[in-house]
Order: C-alpha cells, then sequence, then structure tokens
C-alpha cells in the first residue's frame, strides 16, 4: 500500500550561511530518508523554508546595516545554492514571509484563541531604559540557572538547551548597550501549555519508536510540568496579529515558524495544482516525520504537538528523529573562532557525495560524532575509492572492452555466487528496515559491506585471469557482480545519489533511477552498457593540513 510520508525538517534561520553542523543534523537525514521513500513507490513532501522572522534576523541586519528583509532574502537565496549543491531534494523550501504563511498562521492562532487555548495577560517584560524599548528575548542575556553557563540567551540557554524567559536568567543584561532591564507592563498573548501536559505524557509515553535521547528529554521535561508561554512579542518584524489594536506587536518567532510545516504543506499543494493535496500528508494513516537538531526537541515533541491538539484534526508528528551535534575536529562548532566547515567553502574543492558519505557513516545520531578532514581524506580514499569505486570500475571496464559493451551472458550460477546474490537481497532487506527506523548510520555501514564482500568475491573468481581458459566462467562471474552493483547502486542512491545516477547511466539504464523501486532487479544479459567513467577521485594526504590550516588551527 502506498504510504504518505511528511517530512518535515527544521527551518534555519536566514542569518548565517549553512555549515556541515546543519547539513548532519537534519538536511542530509531527510533526504536520505526521501530519496529511499520515493524509491519505495510512497507519496512524499520534503518541506521546509528559511525562518526569516524573529531577532536572530533582525540581530543580523543591525550588524551589518541592512534591514531584516534584505538580510533574510539574501541568506535565503545562497541557502537555495547550497541545498543544489548537496543534492537536498526538496517538495518546497520556501519562507515564512509568504502571504499563505501569514494566513496560516493567523488562522491558527485565531482558532487557538476561539478555544481558549490562547488568552491574554499583562506581564513585566525586560526593557531597556537606555534603548528605550521592550527587549525581545535574544536581546537579553545572562547565566542559565540551570546549567550555571554565562552568556545564555533569554529564550534559551546554547549549553544544556534549556528554553528559558529572560527572567529566569541570572545577571540578566541588554545586549545592545549593557544596562541591566528594568521591567515594565505589556500586554501578551500566552499559549495554555499547561492544558496539555497530561495529554501530552500519554503521547509521548505511548511512542515506543522515538530514539531514545528523545523520549527521555521529553519525558523529563513533562513532569517538571509545562508553563504557559507568551506567543507575542514588542518588535515590529514578524506575522502580524490578526486582531486590530495590537499594531506594535508581532507572533513570537517559534510559534509561526513551527506552523510553517503546514503552511509549506499548504503551497505545495497549491503548487502542484491541487489545492487541498497536502491533506493526505496531516491526517488517517499519513506520518509526519520531524528531522532537527537536538536543541529543537522541545518546540517539536511538546509546543508544535500543543498547538496541533488545540486546533485538531491534524496529525502530531510520528517520529521526531533529533540528531546530536557534529564537532569539527573535536571542537565545538564556533562562528566566531571559524570552527566551521561552511557548505559553500567546501564546494570551491569537493563533491557533494563524498561529504554525504561520510556525514553518513558517521551521523549523530546517538552521540555526538565528529568531522575530521583526516577522517574525510580517509573514508573518500578508503572507502569510496578504493571499495566501491574499485569495484564499479574493474567489473565495468573490464566488460565493456571485452563482452562488446553488454553485459555478459550467464552459465550456471554457482553457490558462491548464489551466496553473493542472497547478500544482496540481504542487504535489501536490512537496509530497508534501518532506513525506514531512521538508522542512517547503520545502513550505511550495512551497504558498504556488501561492496566488500563483492570485492572478495571477485578476488576469488577473478575473471580477469579465468577469462583466458574460461570465457563462460568469467562471462559468469561478471554477470553475478553486475547484479550486484545493480544492487548497490540502488541501496546507496539515499546516501549518495550523484554517484548512483552515474552508475545507473553506465549500467545503460535510461530509466529515471527513483521509479525502479527499492529491489534487487536482475540485469538483462546483452543489455548495453555505456563507457564508464571515474566516478570517485582519490584525494591527496594534504588535503588535511590544507584544509586544518584554512581553519585556523593546525592538525592533530
Ligand atoms: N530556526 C530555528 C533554528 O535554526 C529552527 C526552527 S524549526 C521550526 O534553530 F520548526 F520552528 F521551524
Ligand atoms: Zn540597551
Amino acid at each position: 500500500m502506498t504510504e504518505h510520508i511528511l517530512i518535515a525538517v527544521a527551518w534555519p534561520y536566514a542569518n548565517s550561511r549553512l555549515h556541515l553542523g546543519h547539513v548532519a543534523g537534519a538536511y542530509l537525514p531527510a533526504d536520505i530518508f526521501a530519496r529511499y521513500h520515493r524509491m519505495k513507490g510512497n507519496c512524499v513532501i520534503m518541506v521546509s523554508g528559511s525562518d526569516q522572522h524573529g531577532t536572530p534576523v533582525t540581530i543580523r541586519a543591525e550588524a551589518e546595516g541592512k534591514t531584516p528583509a534584505e538580510v533574510a532574502g539574501s541568506y535565503h537565496q545562497l541557502f537555495l545554492e547550497d541545498f543544489d549543491k548537496l543534492g537536498i531534494s526538496w517538495d518546497l523550501f520556501t519562507t515564512t514571509r509568504t502571504d499563505n504563511h501569514e494566513k496560516t498562521a493567523q488562522e491558527i492562532f485565531l482558532k487557538l484563541l476561539d478555544q481558549g487555548y490562547i488568552y491574554k495577560q499583562s506581564v513585566s517584560q525586560p526593557w531597556c531604559d537606555k534603548c528605550k524599548r521592550f527587549l525581545p528575548d535574544r536581546y537579553v542575556e545572562g547565566t542559565c540557572p540551570m546549567c550555571k553557563s554565562t552568556g545564555a540567551r533569554g529564550d534559551q540557554c546554547e549549553q544544556c538547551g534549556k528554553p528559558m524567559n529572560p527572567s529566569d536568567l541570572i545577571g540578566a543584561h541588554c545586549r545592545t548597550c549593557d544596562t541591566q532591564p528594568i521591567y515594565k507592563e505589556s500586554e501578551h498573548f500566552f499559549l495554555k501549555l499547561s492544558a496539555f501536559e497530561r495529554p501530552l505524557l500519554a503521547w509521548v509515553q505511548s511512542q515506543p519508536h522515538w530514539r531514545a535521547n528523545v523520549q527521555n528529554f521529553t519525558a523529563r521535561y513533562l513532569q517538571e510540568g509545562l508553563h504557559d508561554r507568551a506567543i507575542t512579542r514588542d518588535i515590529d518584524w514578524g506575522v502580524p496579529l490578526p486582531l486590530s489594536g495590537y499594531d506594535g506587536k508581532r507572533l513570537y518567532v517559534w510559534f509561526e515558524a513551527v506552523i510553517g510545516y503546514l503552511s509549506a504543506s499548504k503551497e505545495w499543494a497549491q503548487k502542484s495544482g491541487n489545492s487541498e493535496a497536502w491533506r493526505h500528508f496531516w491526517d488517517g494513516e499519513a506520518r509526519g516525520y520531524y528531522f532537527i537538531g537536538k536543541d529543537n526537541i522541545p518546540f517539536h515533541t511538546i509546543v508544535w504537538p500543543a498547538i496541533l491538539l488545540g486546533y485538531g484534526g491534524l496529525n502530531l508528528p510520528y517520529d521526531v528523529p533529533a540528531n546530536e551535534f557534529l564537532t569539527i575536529e573535536s571542537q565545538k562548532f564556533s562562528k566566531s573562532r571559524n570552527l566551521a566547515v561552511w557548505v559553500s567553502d567546501y564546494f570551491e574543492r569537493y563533491q557533494a557525495d563524498p561529504l554525504r558519505y561520510l556525514l553518513s557513516a558517521n551521523m549523530p545520531e546517538t552521540s555526538d560524532t565528529d568531522f575530521s578532514w583526516r577522517e574525510f581524506v580517509r573514508r573518500n580514499n578508503d572507502e569510496l575509492v578504493s571499495t566501491y569505486g574499485n569495484l564499479v570500475q574493474r567489473v565495468l571496464t573490464f566488460t565493456y572492452t571485452r563482452f562488446d559493451g553488454a553485459v555478459p551472458e550467464h552459465g550456471e550460477i554457482d553457490a558462491v555466487s548464489h551466496a553473493l546474490l542472497d547478500k544482496a537481497q540481504n542487504t535489501f532487506d536490512v537496509v530497508d528496515k534501518l532506513i525506514s527506523g531512521c538508522h542512517f548510520k547503520e545502513a550505511i555501514r550495512v551497504a558498504m559491506a556488501l561492496a566488500q564482500e563483492s570485492n572478495r568475491y571477485l578476488d576469488e573468481k577473478a575473471p580477469w585471469k579465468v577469462i583466458k581458459d574460461d570465457r563462460q566462467a568469467a562471462a559468469t562471474s561478471l554477470y553475478v557482480a553486475i547484479a550486484v552493483i545493480t544492487a548497490l547502486k540502488t541501496i546507496l542512491y539515499p546516501f549518495i545519489p550523484f554517484s548512483s545516477e552515474k552508475v545507473h547511466a553506465y549500467l545503460g539504464l535510461s530509466s529515471r533511477i527513483e521509479d525502479d523501486g527499492w529491489k534487487l532487479t536482475m540485469p538483462q544479459p546483452g543489455g548495453k552498457l555505456n563507457p564508464p567513467q571515474v566516478l570517485f577521485t582519490k584525494l591527496d594526504e594534504s588535503v588535511v593540513e590544507e584544509e586544518t590550516l584554512r581553519m585556523g588551527f593546525s592538525p592533530i
């Protein structure tokens, strides 16, 4: 049966370029999942967009001397370029500044207000008497009451992930001028999260398929008790309130950004020519998977589900496979210290698949993992070039030149060959379960083990030698190897799509690779091949030193 799979991916703030942490944290796993499901013949929409509102963007705009709209607009374009090079196969990557999003967010706001899940209350807000304005959360800094790290912001502590109100901070001060804020009354709208504490706890506890870290974090959070949270701010950049008399206020960026998943689905439907098509992804048996980094967990397992429960009639997330962090050369990402690999820089010198491969094999699924240039070079050279690339190269080049550029006719298939074909079938089954359960790191390891096994098979069968005395035996083992390469390009397609497309073409197949499906297909004897080209390029060891120096510190 065809399944409907919504792949909802974190909306990057349009205030900075993408770095490898974003890719490993959310975009690559989402893309692997999307490509896999499309290949399975399921209906998929993978949606996201740039998160253009809120103080992350206004702070950046102030720093660059531009308007928030200019800043957000230009980063949005840069995101599109980076995603294109990475091969992130969006069905829609939109923005939070569309009329559709504004309308959707306002409609949800009004419905929740009507149902009593949003209420008005006067609160005292931090006010900077020097700057003469209310300070948005991110403009207040101080010490985190939970983990005691300094430099925590009034919206969330970056160290321990605790979402916060500015008044929770110890030693709070204005980030612009350092003044200690005073508090003034201001009227705001609150989301009644407390009303959802029990239903959410019951829901979370009945999700055995969630990753343990996501489930435990969420359950603990709920057990501590949910507090209602203000969802409006005294700023002029954001989605306006759908009520008169609140001109100086906007919807809080987190409240409206998560609604983006729904508004993007609607925009996709609109563009696909059936404006109601989004519903198939939001009701009944449809499943929604939310690919995010671990710092975003509470917004996706508590806030967004609460909004959905209050609104009614739409599916809650089926899974929230949040990833941990990717460290760079064993250190935490830091923009100011140049400890980051920017996607755009990477593509000045390298191709997409070696990066996609490394980040898949090293994905921070259950704990933080590290990106290092040494590991990048090693995995490229030992695994892509020597294992998989070499397998494809030697089989297809030899077959092409010695068997008239066509798939050879095979003779009787012996036990060793059967064993390899069985392993190929088994790899399909195992990887199928792994990817559908969002275990990407293990999935690619299992896939590469099939390539290793195929190389051992060829070493044993040595068709290049055997051909002198027994052309039929050589033909048979090459046929079997071509069958396994056909399987591998399919199994590896979600991870390294660019190379799989190439192998697909070398194999002489003119179909769209996704249309051939997620299954073992035996090659047609006599089928025309295309001349194989180099699949992966070996990287010189000097890359390690060059790249680590470029980042501003010496290689270990
Ligand atoms: N912009 C946020 C961040 O980069 C993520 C928003 S995800 C969304 O951390 F669901 F709220 F859109
Ligand atoms: Zn100030």
